[in-house]
Formats: C-alpha cells, structure tokens, sequence
C-alpha cells in the first residue's frame, strides 16, 4: 500500500483526466491500492460546485465502466474528490490553492502533482506552486508529473528543464511517456534479462535487422490544432518509439533499480548514430494520409481537410532508419515506423534473424514482441509442411500469450500514477532520455524543412506505402 498522500490533478476537466485519469483512479481505488485517507484535489479554470463536480465525475465514471460499478466504493470515491477552481485572472489564485492544501486535517502533506495541462503551462505552474511554498519538502515530500511533450525540440526541453530544476530536484520530476507504463513493455526487460536464451544471440552476429512500428486506424481526430504543430515524428518516435527501441536494445542494467535502469537506456539513446548530411533521403521517410476507406467504409477524409488547411505539409507517416554504435550493434539497422489511418492497428517490435548456414536460403527467422491489441511474444520458424512434397516449407508461428484470461488488467496511466505516489521512477523519463531523444529528432526535423522534403500520399485504409521501402538496406525487405 502506498504512503498517504494527495494526488492533484491541473487540468481535470480536460480530456486525458475524464478518459483515463479519474476513472484510472476509481480502478485503482476498486482494487484497494489507494490509502483511506488519500485526497484527490482536481484543479480547473472554472467554477463549480462540489456538487456538479461529483456529477461530473460519476458522468466520467457511466461513460468508461459502462456495465457498472461497485456502489461502495463509488462512495468512497466520491468523498475523495474535490475540486479547486485556479481562477487564471484572479492574481491570488494561487495563494487561495496553498491555503486550500494546507487544510492539514483533510489533505496529507504528501503532494503528488499531475501537469496535465497545455506544455506552455508547465514551466509557469511549478514557479507558482513554489511561490506559495508548496514545493518545500520540509512537511512531507513534493512530486511533479509533467505530461508530455517535454519541450519540443531539444531548445526547448532545456528552457523547461532549466526553469523547473530551478525548484525541483530531478528525484521529484516524474517525465511521462505513457508507453512505459504499459505491461508488455515492461515485459520486454524480464523476456530479456530472466531468460538466458536470448542473451546469446541478441545481437549482430544473429540479428538482421529490427522493426519497430506503431499504426493505428485513426486519425488525428479531434486533436488538429496540436498535431499539426507535432507531426508524427515528433509525436511518436520522439519518445515511444525510441524508449521502445531502448527496451529493446539496451545493456543488461546492474539491477531493475530505477536509476540503473536508466543509466542503461541513457547510455543507448546517446549511441544512436547521428545521421551524415547524404542520410537524410535514405534514413528518414514522411507522408501523410489522404482520403479513402477504413474496413470497407468509404468516405473517411484526408489530413487536409481535416485540418482546414490544404497547405499542410505535417506527417502522419513517419519512418527512421537507425543504427546504434555500439560493438554489440554495429552494422544492424533498426527500423522505426509510426503512422495513422492504416488498414489495421497494432503495436509491435519484430526481430529478424540472419541466414546463417541455413541449408534453405532465407530461414525467416523471427522473434516478436506484440505489445498491442495483443500481448504476445512469438517466435517464427521455417517448418516442413506435411505431405509428400519435401520441399514445401512454410512459416510457424510459435505464439505465448504474455496476458490471458484472467489476469489483472491496469492501465498504463494507473500503473504510472501508483509509481508516482510510491516515488519509483524507472518508468517515467530522465532528462538525459528526453535530450538524447531531441538530438535524434531535430536534426531530421531540420533536415525535412529545410530541404522542402517530399511529403508522399497514401489513401487512408491502405497499407504502407510502396516508397517507405527507400528506407531498407535490403530492397527485398519491408515492413513485416
Ligand atoms: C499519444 C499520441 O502519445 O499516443 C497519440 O499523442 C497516439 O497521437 C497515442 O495516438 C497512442 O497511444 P496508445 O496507448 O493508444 O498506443
């Protein structure tokens, strides 16, 4: 169980507190892993009472747990939740938010923040939290979750990091990326390190190439203003591309503490090779969707309509070429992929084997790690088909479910808020991952500006597009 504390929530009426945070809390509370006297102040811009805030928050709670929920604890859900509204024009807002938190007998001294709020904030509200002297560790510890992005270029990561270091010690500053708090993610280090028969052959003696991709059927939705300043670059590979590529690759830590484990991935991010001026066209693909069909439904609008601008040159289609200088991966290209509105969704990272003295030519030697929808580790081998031919072969696909039936389900979200209150951050960023991550992606940013790359097309619904494949060091191959 973790320590008392009081968790509060900046920006609680927005989107990713009614969608995942306060019904990510309730689970968390369902399930027992919150103390009894644990508070959660919700801050917003707007009035409300407490009464229409507990509307609200049954309102989130109807929506996401459609078939129900426990009557006892929605009880003991509500009386936790209070809401505190942060006036922007009132010049005391904050000295009132001080006052409000210092109630000693209703909220434990223990603070956990939560910036779910817009970026430009974040900097603004730790000064004024320690103006009032909220971040003062004298009466208990002070914590800051800063959602991400964290700066948007490497410029700007620093500025932030700067101004927030300026009260925080990097022990209190917990750096979000979503993706580490998801279980199979958290899989890859323990598939890794707890079973000795990778550790053989994971590297560039067997190791072809690695593909790493991300797709999803949607588009940016509702989200336009923010995407088409963040691109799919910038919005993905950017940190959950690479921190995935990072599970993937790193050197076994000394420990699964947190800082070990860090260590470990700062040192890989820095190993990324930066790319020579004549890299650029072959390492780095873009292009955005336009309009087409997702499953059979026709009519599903491009990127240019939706954002209303037709002279929109923001990616929702990114591919990198990677590779890391490091003995163990020298020479082994590392295929990073991310993009909306394919024909499927999935999350996966897929390890191919080289040829060997394979007697048959290519092996199709694979190891997969699905991380979404499914959660599976597979490995893929050639094998005889039954039969009199003895030459036909196929592929077998040799699938362990790493979730089934039965087991605990927490999301990502609810995994990295109990981390919060229990002070564990090998799962939440470094700045050193965070400025390692924008020295990668600047440069290509720059690159892609500068040079008026192409932009390519592909309908919406389709599969990747055929000239994505400039990337690959072998033109046989694509993406898996
Ligand atoms: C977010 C991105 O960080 O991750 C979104 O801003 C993206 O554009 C989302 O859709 C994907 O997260 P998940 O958990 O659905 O794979």
């Amino acid at each position: 169980m973790i320590e008392n504390s009081t968790l509060v929530l900046f920006g609680a009426k927005g989107n990713l507190s009614r969608v995942k945070l306060i019904p990510g809390l309730f689970h968390l509370d369902e399930s027992g892993q919150l103390p009894d006297n644990m508070k959660i102040l919700s801050v917003g811009r707007q009035t409300s009472t407490q009464e229409d805030w507990q509307k609200e928050v049954k309102g989130m709670l109807d929506k996401k747990f459609k078939d129900g929920y426990c009557k006892k604890t929605y009880k003991r859900f509500i009386e936790r939740n209070i809401y505190h509204a942060n006036l922007t024009e009132d010049p005391e807002a904050f000295q009132k938010f001080s006052k409000k938190l210092n109630e000693k007998k209703l909220f434990s001294q223990n603070l956990a923040f939560f910036l779910s709020v817009r970026p430009s904030d974040f900097a603004l509200i730790v000064d004024q939290l320690a103006d009032v002297g909220l971040l003062d560790q004298t009466k208990g510890w002070k914590r800051v979750l800063i959602e991400k992005p964290f700066g948007t270029n490497l410029k700007s990561a620093i500025e932030l990091q700067e101004s927030i270091s300026k009260h925080l010690n990097e022990e209190q500053i917990y750096r979000i990326d979503h993706y580490l708090g998801k279980s199979a993610l958290q899989n890859i280090l323990i598939t890794r390190f707890a079973n000795s028969i990778l550790e053989p052959i994971w590297n560039n003696t067997h190791i072809d190439h690695i593909q790493i991709t991300n797709h999803e059927m949607l588009g940016v939705g509702d989200r336009t203003i923010f995407y088409e300043s963040t691109g799919a670059l910038r919005d993905m590979i950017q940190s959950h591309l690479l921190q995935m590529m990072a599970l993937t690759t790193m050197e076994q830590p000394k420990s699964f503490s947190p800082n070990d484990i860090r260590d470990e991935k700062i040192k890989l991010l820095n190993a990324i090779k930066p790319f020579g001026k004549n890299d650029f066209n072959n390492h780095t693909y873009r292009a955005q969707y336009a309009a087409g069909e997702i499953k059979g439904e026709g009519g599903v609008e491009g990127y240019l309509n939706e954002v209303g601008n037709q002279d929109s040159i923001t990616e929702t289609y990114a591919a990198v070429k990677i590779f890391i200088d490091t003995p163990r991966w020298k020479g082994v290209p590392i295929y990073l992929r991310t993009a909306k509105r394919l024909n499927a969704s999935g999350t996966n990272i897929s390890i191919k084997f080289k040829n060997g003295d394979s007697l048959i030519g290519d092996n199709n030697n694979w190891i997969i790690f699905d991380i979404q929808p499914k959660e599976s580790t597979a490995i893929e081998i050639t094998t005889k088909t039954p039969g009199l031919d003895e030459n036909e072969l196929r592929p077998t696909n040799l699938e362990g479910f790493n979730r089934v039936d039965g087991d605990e389900s927490i999301d990502a979200y609810e995994t990295l808020m109990l981390d919060l209150m229990n002070g564990n951050q090998s799962r939440f960023l470094h700045i050193d991952e965070v400025t390692a991550q924008w020295k990668f992606v600047d440069p290509i940013i720059d690159y892609w500006t500068k040079n008026k790359v192409k932009l390519n097309q592909y309908k919406s619904g389709d599969s990747d597009p055929e000239s994505s494949k400039i990337i690959f060091d072998d033109p046989s191959q694509f993406w898996r």
